[in-house]
């Protein structure tokens, strides 16, 4: 598999419309699985779902994790995309009140979010889920588009279900 997954290769940044969006996803999720399948190392997995929503989530600028170090500490982890903002605070950000709530955050438009961080200044939203293991939340997982209401809710729980999927399990070494 080091290929990557076998997708419809679109330019960046495209926004399809939600059918396709979702279409593309499913099409991916089963890849994404088989790849993942047996490995426990977190920072691995990280890495890889990295690359591979990247790959399948043609809309973001900004596609990765941010890893718990701290009571209410985040350090940016794997990603790809334009730079990211090294260290978030739970009390800062969507992705400070995903950590904080372990909630998924959705938000169409970022402006509109009280605190959001412009890393990227191109960004316009973005959508973050909790990353839970064993009862405690170890990291989320950022995506960040610069369109408008990038991502729907079908999205969010698909992407929930495959991170707890992959990382609450007793197996997996942070
Ligand atoms: N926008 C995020 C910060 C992370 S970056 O955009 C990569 C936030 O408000 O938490």
């Amino acid at each position: 598999m080091s290929e990557g997954i076998d997708l419809v290769p679109l330019a960046r940044e495209t926004l399809l419309d939600e059918p396709a969006r979702l279409a593309r996803l499913d099409a991916a999720l089963p890849q994404i699985r088989a790849v993942l399948a047996g490995e426990t190392d977190a920072v691995a997995m990280q890495a890889t779902l990295a690359c591979l929503l990247w790959e399948t989530l043609v809309q973001t600028n900004w596609c990765g994790f941010y890893r718990r170090i701290g009571e209410t500490l985040l350090s940016v982890g794997p990603y790809q995309g334009t730079m990211g903002c090294l260290r978030i605070d739970f009390a800062r950000g969507v992705c400070g009140a995903c950590a904080r709530t372990r909630e998924v955050q959705l938000v169409p438009d970022v402006e509109a979010f009280p605190g959001h961080i412009g890393c990227d200044a191109r960004s316009r939203s973005e959508l973050v889920i909790p990353v839970v293991s064993r009862g405690e939340l170890r990291a989320v997982l950022d995506l960040d588009s610069p369109h408008l209401a990038a991502f729907g809710r079908a999205e969010a729980d698909r992407l929930l279900a495959l991170v707890r999927e992959v990382f609450d399990r007793d197996d997996v070494v942070f």
